[in-house]
């Protein structure tokens, strides 16, 4: 059993493989939270709550007499609004009179097989028993708002998942001005905070810092979880390493504006709540409606980081990714974005897709510009999914058909949540688009954002976009999101309910992804938006790879696909080699090195193949073929993250099978320096006993150019397990720009 009822010490306790959960039924009815960490059996923990009367902490009217009983106090599982707790408050609710308030107390619980599911959005989903679900009924007795908490627990897989849904079952309408997922109350303790923020074309960029007195928000209010802050945190004890010490995390399934919030309290105590972004934000919910927060992942482990992140990796490609290509084998794509940009026909694409399949390539993806007035530049035609068959020079399905003849799959990009002023959806329904009463909108790209809180608009993409799958044979979907939503408002909506509009946007949006990729569950989809804008586990519910960035500069590349690994597996990492100097930052890479660099992630090409020299072809054809040979082990091993490539001169990273038979280890020095120690790595996840080969070795670097010598070429050197993970391997010393190694080890 995962979940346990003590009717002696009213408790509930979830348990998965290592980890426990615990909260209890205090004496009035509100739902403490107890503990969560590493597992313990058999065990009451409200010991490490004794009561304190803190001075400035209000008590309970109940209590007002015994003192030191205080919701300022108590670990909650959820907050009330207004009751006395001035930590981080979970919801804030307004009742017809003006009062702000609520006051949960336990009414019931159940303990259900199978796993509870978050309506209108993505959730994580379970297989035959491997879920059990708890559901704790509290009310608030004025207002009659009933909370329903939700806990997933998948004891397998060491993880938790919580949502909750709030039903008004009093007689008045109530405004939800916040609410959150989610609250967890960590006793007194430090914890370091590791978030993952950043910009367009570079996202995720990992920091670590102490928390100290106080909030830290980490919030988006973009309408979409952004380039800027991911929907992802985790608290690591201070001492807390890669491969050792306490960490918990918690992950939202949602796409949207989101916030976390992290308080330490005045006596230590640390406090997190995450949900749905308060700003802008005011639900009305009339007597009988029922609102719904999204889902958070919560993961804990005693065993550092880097074991954090292989449950991430593991619960999201196993509980998360609905599509069939979760566990399969991705296509070596080429994309003609950075080839061409808006300047193709199909002869130019043909030209392309032909010299990509004598490169081994899988798939031909024709990326903006094929629909509608979409002829020279960004200016115009989103809106319109028509094909421009003057500008190819003929039809898609033409073009599909030669490319297909070419043993290619079919790829094509679209940006549906968009509209251009220049387009015939925009003439004819300008109210469906995001703009201010009176006000000039701010422009992003020059377009508009759709109104996906409304279901004509819902319809009419829906409509659009199955018309295109349906008389295309297209195999695989890039679906953009080039800009973030301002102007907030919805010419379809009463104006009490405009501080619904940016969850409802979500709704809509959840709701097409839904029935397109559930009417074409054979098209590989990959999510973008303006690179990795929209990198979260709500998209990855529909989309099992997501183009992690529009930077392509693989020095830029390591630092964004370090800090993406933290959360999400390597096979959701859209990744490609792109030509040099780069298009983003101008640095010249060696070739192999871009390629090391993107088969960290799905692999594939953005460049034009007609400006490659027969070496570089040479070369390309090598990439490919290395990457097939290895990726079962990139998108199916556990993954190690062997240094932090923001703070060191070098970024080096391992996969290993779970049974320990191969490994291969990725290393790449943006940065050269002479006279210094060789660099030594320890490898991971390794048979301490067993014996293994190098058997296949790739080097990026000026060969000629080290002491005058080639590097040597370790291919058939044998190393013990023990000593490749505990005295480690010294790597041969590398010269030039940007040198990097690819190697892989089998057991003999
Ligand atoms: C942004 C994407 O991230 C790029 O890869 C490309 O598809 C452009 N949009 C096209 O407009």
């Amino acid at each position: 059993m995962s979940i346990i009822y003590s009717e002696k010490d009213r408790t509930l306790t979830l348990h998965t493989a290592n980890t426990t959960y615990q909260m209890q039924i205090g004496g009035i009815g509100h739902l403490k939270h107890l503990y969560y960490g590493r597992r313990v059996d058999s065990a009451c923990m409200d010991g490490l709550y004794p009561p304190v009367n803190y001075g400035f902490s209000p008590d309970y009217y109940d209590f007002r007499l015994e003192r030191g009983i205080s919701p300022d106090v108590l670990p909650q599982e959820y907050t009330g609004c207004n009751t006395g707790d001035f930590r981080l408050a979970t919801i804030e609710v307004k009742a017809e009179s003006g009062a702000y308030g609520a006051d949960f107390l336990y009414e019931s619980h159940e303990i259900r097989e199978g796993k509870y599911a978050v309506a209108g959005m993505p959730s994580a989903f379970a297989r035959g028993d491997e879920a059990q679900t708890l559901s704790v009924i509290l009310r608030d007795p004025v207002t009659g708002l009933k909370l329903e908490l939700l806990y997933g627990v998948y004891e397998r897989q060491d993880v938790i998942t919580r949502a909750a849904r709030l039903t008004n079952e009093g007689g008045e309408r109530l405004t939800l001005q916040r609410v959150m997922t989610l609250c967890l109350d960590m006793p007194a303790g430090h914890w370091d905070l590791l978030h993952f923020h950043g910009r367009h074309e570079m996202e995720r960029q990992m920091e670590r810092m102490p928390l100290t007195s106080g909030i830290r928000t980490l919030s988006t209010r973009r309408g979409a979880s952004s380039h800027v802050h991911n929907p992802f945190v985790i608290l690591a004890a201070p001492e807390a390493t890669e491969t050792s010490g306490d960490c918990f995390a918690v992950m939202q399934v949602y796409s949207g504006s989101h916030r976390t919030d992290m308080e330490v309290d005045s006596r230590g105590m640390t406090r997190v709540t995450a949900g749905i972004n308060d700003e802008l934000f005011a639900w009305q919910l009339a007597p009988g409606e029922t609102f719904h927060t999204p889902e958070a992942i919560l993961a804990f482990t005693h065993e550092g980081i880097g074991s954090l992140s292989r449950r991430y990796h593991r619960f999201i490609l196993g509980n998360i990714i609905r599509s069939q290509y979760a566990f399969m084998q991705r296509p070596v794509l080429i994309n003609n974005w950075e080839a061409t940009y808006f300047d193709f026909n199909s002869e130019k694409i043909v030209g392309i897709a032909r010299q990509a399949a004598a490169l081994g390539m899988d798939m031909m993806v024709l990326d903006d510009g094929w629909f509608g007035g979409r002829v020279k530049d960004d200016n115009a035609g989103l809106g319109d999914w028509v094909v421009n068959e003057q500008k190819l020079g003929g039809t898609l399905n033409d073009l599909i058909d030669r490319v297909h003849a070419l043993g290619l799959r079919f790829g094509l990009w679209i940006e549906p949540e968009m509209v251009n002023e220049d387009s015939d959806l925009y003439r004819a329904h300008p109210d469906w688009a995001y703009t201010l009463p009176g006000r000039k909108p701010a422009m992003g790209r020059n377009q508009l954002v759709l109104d996906l809180s409304r279901a004509e608009v819902v319809d009419y993409l829906t409509e659009s976009l199955t018309r295109l799958l349906r008389e295309h044979p297209i195999d695989y979907i890039k679906w953009d999101m080039n800009r973030n939503i301002s102007d907030v408002y919805s010419h379809g909506c009463a104006p009490e309910r405009q501080g619904e509009i940016l969850h409802r946007y979500m709704l809509g949006l959840y709701t097409l992804l839904e029935r397109i990729t559930t009417a074409f569950p054979d098209v590989l989809f990959e999510g973008c938006a303006g690179g990795g804008g929209r990198f979260d586990a709500g998209m990855m519910a529909y989309f099992p790879q997501i183009w992690c960035s529009d930077d392509t500069d693989a020095v830029e590349r390591l630092t964004i696909q370090h800090g993406t690994s933290f959360g999400y597996p390597i096979s959701t990492v859209g990744a490609h080699v792109s030509a040099c100097p780069n298009h983003q930052t101008g640095r010249t890479v060696p070739l192999w090195t871009r390629a090391i660099v993107a088969m960290n992630g799905t692999f594939g090409y953005e460049l034009d193949p007609s400006k490659l020299t027969d070496a570089e072809r040479d070369e390309i054809r090598e990439q490919i073929a290395c990457f097939k040979r290895h990726r079962d082990l990139i998108a199916g091993g556990d993954y190690y993250r062997l240094n932090d490539p923001q703070h060191n001169d070098f970024g080096a990273w391992q996969y290993a099978a779970s049974d320990g038979s191969e490994a291969l280890l990725g290393f790449v020095q943006p940065r050269v320096r002479t006279n210094a120690a060789p660099i030594c790595l320890r490898l991971c996840g390794l048979d301490g006993q067993a014996t293994y080969r190098v058997d296949d070795f790739r080097v990026s670097c000026h060969k000629d150019t080290v002491w005058n010598r080639r590097v040597n070429d370790m291919t058939g050197a044998t190393f013990t397990g023990a000593q490749l993970m505990y005295a480690g391997l010294a790597l041969p010393r590398l010269l030039g720009d940007c040198p990097a190694l690819l190697l892989h080890f089998v057991r003999v």
